[in-house]
């Protein structure tokens, strides 16, 4: 996959990206399209955003901004520092790629093959710069500091979000916000909703073990795995609602299967995979504790050995009422009452943001930018891309939010 050099990625965009006086909301606006364009045609994966990173820390730079990093790999962070004593909250951004081979024919068209922005990491990373260099401006106003954060590898495992907490992103943080794009809501609206938006995600893998092969002709004789395998999976998914609680949603799939060769010979292994995804935390030690116990059980009654491993990613997202709260307010006053969506139901999907909030309560917001057919497609589609004059509004909102966060905290 051809890299590009450190050259090319910044000094000759940043030059000719940046100038003027950013506290003018159509200059910050043309700021975050030039971002986010440079991003998107230059992608990288999730650990290896090394030429992204030297990117936004040449963007705050020539802004005046004072960096720290890299932590966690790629990861950096800026303190924006107010005028007025008062805690300390933050702002989170991702800012990895997909290993998706993009499809839209665009100026800025990803030029790194087989990666792509898929997801929006592009956006929120320009967003967030938006909301760094906007408050930077505001420091007269601000009552205490917000720690604008940019995180590696939220796609991939492990992710970016445990090993920014290692390197102490969060350390002395009272609370935390972040954004994600959302092609499903229309541009211009924001999508709200208190306590779960985003479930859990961790896989599991069962191998079924015999001591032999047997004949397909005589299966009593032998130690069947694949049919050993087919009761464990169905008991699997006889869980949902009888394990946990059936008002708490939750989701089983089995996504990988594996045994055998021939169609005469009952093979010695089979080997299935999937994951599990819960909107409350209780759920995942249930569900855990649960398919290993009964992947055991029905194993050993059948004679078989069974291991069983999992692969713990993120918990769901919960966010806490007073920020969302906090951030209705700033976007009504922003944009009207009408900008809210109220998002019904949790997504099953995960996001690694999770992590900070065992360390901080915290939010997730969903940016409406869909404005029609070309920015209708889902996220992870490789058609995926999002109306852009979204950007500067929504990163104005989420500096709003985090001054009056700040605001509420300190008084
Ligand atoms: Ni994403």
């Amino acid at each position: 996959m051809p890299l590009m050099t450190p050259e090319d990625t910044t000094a000759r965009s940043v030059e000719d990206t940046l100038k003027g006086n950013l506290s003018e909301p159509d200059q910050l606006a043309a700021l975050l399209v030039r971002v986010r364009r440079h991003l998107h045609e230059h992608p990288e994966l999730g650990l290896r955003e090394f030429n992204t990173s030297r990117f936004i820390r040449a963007v705050l730079e020539t802004h005046g901004l004072d960096v720290h990093g890299p932590i966690a790999e790629t990861g950096l962070y800026v303190d924006i520092k107010g005028d007025l004593p008062g805690p300390m909250v933050a702002y989170r951004a991702d800012i990895d790629a997909l290993p998706i081979k993009e499809q839209n024919d665009l100026p800025y068209s990803s030029k790194n093959d087989g990666v792509a922005h898929l997801c929006g990491h592009d956006a929120h990373t320009a967003m967030a710069i938006g909301v760094a260099v906007y408050l930077d401006h505001h420091r007269s106003e601000l009552q205490g500091t917000v720690r604008v954060f940019f995180q590696p590898n939220e796609e991939g495992i492990p992710s970016g979000a445990p090993l920014m907490i290692e390197a102490g992103v969060v350390k002395g943080v009272s609370a935390v916000y972040a954004s994600h794009v959302d092609p499903t809501i229309a541009a211009g609206r924001f999508g709200l909703m208190t306590g779960a938006v985003t479930a859990s995600a961790d896989r599991f893998r069962v191998r079924v073990m015999a001591d032999s092969t047997g004949h397909s002709a005589r299966p009593h004789q032998a130690t069947d795995p694949i049919w050993i395998a087919t009761q464990i999976m169905s008991d699997l998914y006889q869980m949902l609602g009888r394990i946990s609680d059936p008002r708490r949603p939750a989701v089983i799939a089995i996504c990988r299967m594996h045994a055998g060769e021939a169609y005469n010979v009952i093979p010695d292994e089979a080997e299935f995979g999937g994951t599990f995804r819960c909107t409350a935390n209780d759920d995942r030690v249930i569900f855990k504790r649960n398919i290993e116990q009964t992947a055991t059980y029905v194993g050993k009654g059948h004679g078989a050995r069974v291991e069983v491993d999992f692969d713990l990613g993120s918990p769901p997202v919960v966010n806490d009422g007073e920020l969302i709260h906090v951030m209705r307010e700033a976007i009504e006053e922003t944009h009207g009452r009408e900008a809210i969506y109220n998002i019904p139901v949790p997504s099953m999907g995960a996001e690694d943001f999770a992590h900070y909030l065992d360390h901080a309560p915290g939010a997730l917001i969903r940016i409406g930018t869909c404005s029609g057919p070309e920015t209708a497609h889902v996220l992870h589609d490789s058609r995926f891309n999002i109306d852009e004059s979204v950007m500067a509004p929504a990163a104005i909102t989420m500096s709003r939010a985090l001054m009056k966060l700040l605001r509420r905290k300190a008084s």
